[in-house]
C-alpha cells in the first residue's frame, strides 16, 4: 500500500523548506540540461538576483522537465539551490 499521500495531511510549520529533499529532486529532474555549475556563473550574467527571483526561475524551469512539481517541492529546490550556490538574503 502506498502511504505517501497521507504525508500531505500532516501539518507542517511555515517555512519548513527541506533542502535535502530539494537536492534529491534537483539531482533527479534538473541535471538533464545543465550541470550545477550554471548556478555559479558570474552574478552579472546570472538570471537570479533574489530568493524570490530564484523561486520564480525554478518554477519556470520545472516546466521543462515534463514532471509536475508541487509548490512545496519548488520551495525545497529553491532552498537547496540558495543554500548550495546563491546564498541570497531572504
Ligand atoms: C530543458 C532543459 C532544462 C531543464 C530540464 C532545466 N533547465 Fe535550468 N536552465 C536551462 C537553460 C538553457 C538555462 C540558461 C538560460 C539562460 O541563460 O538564458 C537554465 C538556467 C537555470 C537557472 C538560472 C541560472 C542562473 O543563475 O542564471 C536556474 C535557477 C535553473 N535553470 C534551475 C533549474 C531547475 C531547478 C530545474 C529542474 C526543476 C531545471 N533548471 C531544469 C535549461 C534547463
Amino acid at each position: 500500500m502506498r502511504l505517501w499521500p497521507l504525508l500531505l495531511l500532516l501539518p507542517l510549520p511555515a517555512a519548513a523548506q527541506d533542502a535535502a529533499q530539494g537536492r534529491a529532486l534537483y539531482e533527479t529532474h534538473c541535471l538533464a540540461c545543465h550541470y550545477e555549475r550554471i548556478h555559479k556563473r558570474d552574478p552579472s550574467r546570472s538570471l537570479v538576483k533574489s530568493h524570490a527571483g530564484l523561486r520564480v526561475e525554478v518554477a519556470k524551469r520545472a516546466g521543462l522537465t515534463g514532471r509536475v512539481f508541487s509548490p512545496r517541492e519548488l520551495d525545497d529546490i529553491a532552498e537547496y539551490l540558495d543554500r548550495s550556490h546563491y546564498k541570497l538574503q531572504k
